[in-house]
């Protein structure tokens, strides 16, 4: 029987392309336009719109492998990867599908004559279930296929009732089992033991007939469908007769390559199989455009790492090691994922970078988690601790939970969560007006904006806010949010900051500091300087100056991007922006500070489509159409069915909502003039426009001329001058401190008439002023060659310090040792020191008493020779 993964998947796709089926390829694992979803977790998800009726395609047949992560959201396997025979973060999910083409009858023929005529698996080791109530499946499992009844098992549970996620396509299912044989422990699906490994589920046929609603309705789909899934690795397990996933050719090579980078010697450890398994999830993901981060799929994917990387730091790995397993997968998997070779580049250095990171968060939580084991009482962990390593030392509370595991300990999750609850209403009441101004205020209105082709425009008062409530009227000089019909205010949205302006109503003005929506309608908060009321008729009219400003910010935020992605490459992507009337600010995904020369690059760029003056396009369009025409979208944001989209020239084209100019030219100058890191790959470039851009270019000039007249040079001159006069400072410096030696040395000729005799032997003990510390030990090898056989000791008292140098030559080292007699002056002057037996050094503190403890000399000598 024994097969290749690959030859399976390969024999599956034409098995299927050979009955009228489309071959098509995975799609990423990051669901397109679903935010229901946090990652691709199977093969249907690519065809959610085409079973809901909501999307047609040109085939109603179709086969496919597609890449699954199930590590976050309703399908989460991470916790149990390492512990059982077929957990993966991420696995390979083969599929046939049928929009509306043939249902149940077809779906479990074409699955038994797969599985049994294609495959060869003996048809005795098989056995199948239905839902409950399922008896047209029961029937033909039974009296078309001729399964014995003994085998064909009734479920009632969910697990016979498929759904992708808490709404959507969703039915009935009958899945296939295998079983292993009677020397596994376990037993059958809806049996007290069915938990064990003996019968493992290998697929899931999935009659699609309903879309659940968010409210549970279960709405009848419009044509019904066929959705199935097997698990290639659990399908090769058998057909390599092994009884592990793990045991698998794929997995056999990566624990192998991953024994080899962490030095592990034992090959079923099961730190080995997590390792191996969370290469390819952490690969993939990176592949498709995830990068580490403290949210959503960025945050799974860090998690992943670091349990990893821990699992490694536990099999004795020194130094980084996973990232270095991206070569063995793109053995193992790069034929039949190309996109793999293309991107290793990336996957290894996010990797990389995020290892070594880790890695010092790992060692300080680790040595405080196993202190605090070492003192614990009982078996459980206390929840504040776990919440303690992970809001103060960024230890993930999943990895405590894992060591806490393997330690046979329990974790306090209830402690934990109180904990957390705790750190979330502390960080509520931080931003206590944002919560008010959402939670307090709703509205039903609809507002029409105006502000794409208006200035001013007339409308009605619908709405007036004052604390958080519903009034009819506003005061003067009261606070207040208004809502009008229509405006031409642009709310805060997509990065653009809100309009500022004003409401002119019959009495006064209405000042507008800002606009935001409220669900559909548009909100004014400002203030009254006159009375306002609900009903009455206003003209609004937004700050023109600003608004100009803005737009010009927004358009060139959009060549920024483009110019971003082309410099930098095309994992760039949005991940946060702000466009105000001052600057604009740009937060994007990348793994390394940009450099000064991609920075030029990029404005360079941006610059040359400002001259280029392309005359801004706007158009409503089907999503579809504008993604298939190539705009950008912004990753995991939901858009509606008709979306706007901006484009200039050929160079941008973007969904966006904001307000631009009529030409790029109107931009006049872009200039970049910041890039820092926020995050792990996440970097920030902040830039400004027109006429701030020039005065940025302006000081920066004057700056320079600035320089120029203070080093007496032209800007032109400028740097040839400034190494010039360095120099010069070099030179003179060296100059400096030869005369210093020699002032130095000219002392010493004077301090040679101070020399004494303690049992004759030459002594110099000295106080030198005007003398630095750094020329001592020039000084005494200076004494010691003239003196030929002496015993040196000086002191300098010099700004509350003191420094002291002791001397000793070869020839008496055998009485005196320099380290002990620096220490007895040193103790003297509040200090202490050592050193060689021949030169020692040390510090004080009590200048004051340098002279008496210079003077001690002597007579310790005495005593001593
Ligand atoms: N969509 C079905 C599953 O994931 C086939 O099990």
């Amino acid at each position: 029987m024994n097969r290749s993964t690959a030859d399976i998947r390969h024999a599956f796709l034409d098995f299927f392309a050979s009955r009228g089926h489309q071959k098509v390829s995975s799609s990423s694992l990051v669901p397109g336009n679903d935010a229901t979803l946090l990652f691709t977790n199977a093969g249907m998800n690519q065809f959610k719109d085409v079973f809901l009726g909501s999307e047609t395609r040109s085939y109603n047949k179709a086969v496919s492998s597609q890449r699954c992560v199930r590590a976050g959201g309703k399908h989460n396997d991470l916790e149990n990867v390492g512990y059982t025979a077929r957990h993966h973060t991420f696995f390979e999910m083969l599929g046939n599908f049928s929009f509306g083409d043939y249902f149940k009858a077809d779906a479990i023929q074409f699955a038994w004559t797969f599985l049994t005529e294609e495959l060869g698996l003996p048809k005795e080791k098989l056995l199948v279930t239905v839902y409950h109530e399922d008896d047209e499946a029961y029937d033909i499992w039974a009296n078309t296929v001729g399964i014995p009844e003994d085998k064909i098992i009734r479920i009632s549970t969910s697990d016979n009732f498929w759904s992708m996620g808490d709404t959507g396509p969703c039915g009935p299912c009958s899945e296939i089992f295998y079983d292993h044989g009677e020397h596994i422990w376990g037993g059958p699906p809806g049996s007290p033991e069915e938990d064990g490994d003996r019968f493992i589920e290998i697929w899931n046929l999935v009659f699609m007939q309903y879309n659940r609603q968010s409210n549970g309705d279960m709405l009848p789909l419009p044509k019904p469908s066929i959705d199935t899934g097997m698990g290639l690795e659990r399908i090769s397990a058998i057909l390599q007769n092994v009884h592990s996933n793990y045991e698998i050719d794929i997995f056999v090579n990566l624990i192998d390559a991953a024994a080899k980078v962490t030095g592990a010697t034992d090959k079923n450890d099961k730190s080995l199989r997590v390792i191996a398994d969370h290469i390819r999830s952490c690969s993939f993901l990176i592949c498709d455009g995830v990068l580490p981060s403290n949210e959503g799929r960025g945050y799974v994917l860090r998690r992943i790492i670091r349990r990893a990387v821990r699992h490694g730091n536990k099999l004795g790995a020194t130094g980084v090691f996973f990232f270095r397993l991206v070569e063995a997968l793109e053995a193992q998997m790069g034929e039949a994922y190309p996109e793999l070779a293309a991107n290793r580049e990336l996957i290894e250095k996010v990797l990389k970078t995020e290892e070594e990171q880790f890695s010092r968060t790992l060692e300080r939580g680790l040595s405080i988690l196993n202190e605090a084991l070492a003192e614990l009482t009982s078996n459980t962990v206390p929840g504040e601790l776990v919440f303690r390593l992970y809001d103060t030392y960024g230890f993930p509370a999943d990895l405590t939970n894992d060591i806490a595991r393997e330690k046979d300990l329990k974790i306090d999750e209830d402690g934990f969560q109180a904990a957390m609850a705790e750190q979330r209403k502390r960080a509520q009441q931080a931003s206590q007006f944002d919560t008010d101004y959402n939670e307090q205020l709703k509205s039903d209105t609809v507002s029409e904006f105006t502000g794409y082709d208006l200035v001013s425009n007339s409308a009605n008062v619908v709405e007036l806010f004052k604390s958080g409530q519903l009034v009819e009227q506003l005061n003067p000089g009261d606070e207040g949010v208004v809502i009008l019909d229509q405006t031409p205010f642009y709310a805060e949205s997509g990065g653009q900051v809100g309009d500022s302006g004003v409401l002119k109503t019959a009495s006064g003005n209405f000042i507008v500091k800002d606009t935001v929506k409220l669900n559909n309608a548009i909100a004014h908060k400002g203030i009254a300087e006159n009375s306002i009321h609900v009903g009455e008729v206003v003209e609004a009219q937004f700050d023109l100056d600003s608004r100009n400003a803005i737009k010009l910010n927004h358009s060139a935020t959009h060549l920024m991007h483009e110019a971003l992605k082309r410099v930098l490459g095309a994992h760039v992507n949005q991940k946060g922006s702000l466009v105000t009337a001052e600057r604009l600010r740009f937060d994007f995904s990348h793994f390394e500070a940009v450099t000064h020369e991609e920075l030029q690059q990029v404005e360079k760029l941006v610059n040359e489509q400002i001259r280029a003056n392309h005359s801004l396009e706007t158009k409503l369009m089907n999503l579809d159409d504008a993604k298939a025409a190539g705009a950008m979208a912004l990753f995991g944001e939901k858009y509606d069915e008709d979306v706007r989209v901006v484009s200039m020239g050929a160079f941008s084209m973007e969904l966006c909502g904001g307000t631009h100019v009529n030409q790029t030219g109107d931009i006049g100058l872009f200039k970049i003039v910041s890039e820092s890191g926020i995050a792990s790959g996440v970097r920030r470039i902040e830039a400004v426009t027109a006429e701030r851009a020039l005065e940025v270019t302006q000081s920066q000039g004057q700056q320079l001329v600035d320089i120029a007249n203070l080093v007496k040079s032209e800007p032109s001159a400028i740097t040839n001058r400034i190494q010039q006069l360095l120099e010069q400072s070099k030179a003179t410096e060296k100059e400096l401190d030869k005369l210093k030696q020699q002032l130095a040395s000219n002392a010493g000729a004077d301090l040679l008439s101070q020399v004494y005799e303690v049992k004759g032997i030459k002594v110099l003990s000295a106080n030198l002023k005007d003398v630095e510390p750094k020329v001592l030990r020039t000084m005494v090898d200076d004494f010691k060659n003239q003196l030929g056989s002496v015993i040196v000791v000086l002191g300098i008292a010099q700004e509350g310090k003191v420094s002291l140098i002791t001397g000793v030559t070869k020839d008496l080292v055998s009485k005196v040792k320099a380290g002990e007699l620096v220490n007895y002056v040193a103790q003297q002057v509040g200090g202490k020191g050592g050193g060689r037996p021949d030169m020692a050094q040390a510090g004080g503190s009590q200048p004051e008493n340098l002279n008496a403890a210079l003077g001690s000399v002597k007579l310790w000598l005495d005593s001593k020779l």
